[in-house]
């Protein structure tokens, strides 16, 4: 279905006093999806016992089959979550990790999955090596040449970002992890920012582990994630919660989703959303507003640079929906309340390894005139 960005814009319930650039924080649901959160929420209160015990492996089988022919995988090897936090901290607590391991991964991570493989490591004895990837980013090759120099005969597991949160940059996971192969290290992919930002193919990438967020670019309810494991690497998952599917009296074809796939009693409906929210994304030609907002982006990108005259932190072949930029204040916390109570802008402000930045979402419903806004707001609450 074609249609204009004013349009698209009343899909979205975002208050229309606000200049919405924060796409990439929590994400937003389009009307026809949030009504499908509704409809799941009724049907299972008028019979959650239904719902929650008879029905549910088959509903959430659908709910994973239709995600996986969107991101190309087995639907046997996803499992929800309600966020990256959980499917990830799933999978680190799952690890073997000895006094001495190294895990590899770069200065650009989220900062709360830092802390997860800090708090590993201060159990365990291994080491979280944070290798610096210097901007700006201008080539693959760099990125990949910069990486290795990481990569010691202790390296054991490598974490990396598909879309980087703070600097929004998109990482060659697919090269990394080939490399990881041939060296037998283990790969665990956090695509928080990817499915409905780029094209995401699970297998042409072929990680150990990948997780991602479907709340945030694909615009399902909030609280939809997944956990994608190899087959081969599956039997290593342990569950966070130990529930009914361990020791399982009527265990399934799957160890992997026997433990996960149920850790209490829980709202499921947000889950079985996705099929609506894949049928709304085709039905809404979402891939072409991508491409739209892809475009935006990299206008946005040159114009912020040029307005401020600053250095970029890659070139464009790094961004799709997201870019991020040097912008010097303060403290970040503070200043982006500051800015977004003066100026009614929803923007992050991030201070990353020293350096304050600020990042830009493009989604559906922003325009030119929403980066000419935020660029004279800037210039004003600079002075
Ligand atoms: C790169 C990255 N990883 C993981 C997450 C995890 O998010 P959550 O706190 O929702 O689990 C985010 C959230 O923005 C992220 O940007």
């Amino acid at each position: 279905m074609e249609i204009g960005t004013q349009k698209v814009k009343s899909l979205f319930m975002l208050d229309a006093n606000i200049t919405y650039l924060n796409h990439g924080s929590f994400g937003a649901c389009p009307k026809p999806i949030f009504n499908s959160l509704i409809k799941w929420q009724k049907e299972l209160e008028k019979e959650p016992v239904k719902y929650l015990a008879h029905d549910i492996a088959e509903n959430l089988s659908n709910s994973r089959f239709s995600l996986s022919k969107y991101i190309n995988c087995n639907k046997d090897d996803l499992v929800f979550f309600p966020n990256p936090s959980t499917a990830l901290n799933t999978v680190l607590r799952s690890l073997d990790l000895k006094h001495g391991d190294e895990i590899l991964t770069t200065n650009h991570e989220y900062g709360a999955m830092d802390r997860a493989w800090r708090f590993l490591c201060k159990k365990t004895g291994a080491k979280y090596i944070n290798q610096k990837i210097s901007l700006p980013l201008e080539d693959k090759e760099f990125f990949i040449k910069e990486f290795k120099k990481g990569i010691t005969d202790k390296t054991k597991i490598i974490f990396l970002s598909h879309i980087t949160s703070p600097t929004a940059l998109i990482f060659p996971v697919k090269e990394i992890c080939n490399i990881a192969r041939e060296k037998g290290i283990i790969t665990i992919i956090d695509g928080a920012h990817a499915p409905g930002q780029i094209d995401l193919d699970i297998e042409d990438i072929n990680p150990d582990f990948y997780s991602g967020a479907c709340h945030k670019w694909m615009c399902s309810p909030k609280g939809v994630a997944f956990l994608y494991a190899k087959k081969e690497i599956q039997y290593i998952i342990e569950p966070l919660v130990i529930s009914w599917g361990y020791e399982s009296e009527k265990p399934g074809h799957s160890q992997f989703l026997d433990y996960l796939q149920w850790q209490g009693t829980n709202d499921i409906s947000s889950y079985l959303t996705i099929p609506d929210v894949i049928r709304f994304l085709e039905e809404y030609s979402w891939t072409d507003f991508s491409v739209k907002c892809s475009d935006l982006n990299l206008w946005a990108h040159q114009k912020v640079l040029e307005s401020f005259n600053i250095e970029p932190l890659s070139s464009n072949q790094f961004l799709a929906q997201m870019n991020s930029f040097y912008f010097n204040y303060e403290d970040s916390i503070n200043c982006q309340l500051e800015f977004y109570k003066k100026y009614k802008i929803q923007i992050p402000f991030f201070s990353w390894n020293n350096k304050q930045l600020i990042r830009i979402s493009v989604q559906a419903y922003n325009n030119k005139n929403d980066i000419l806004y935020l660029i004279d707001s800037l210039k004003d609450f600079n002075q």
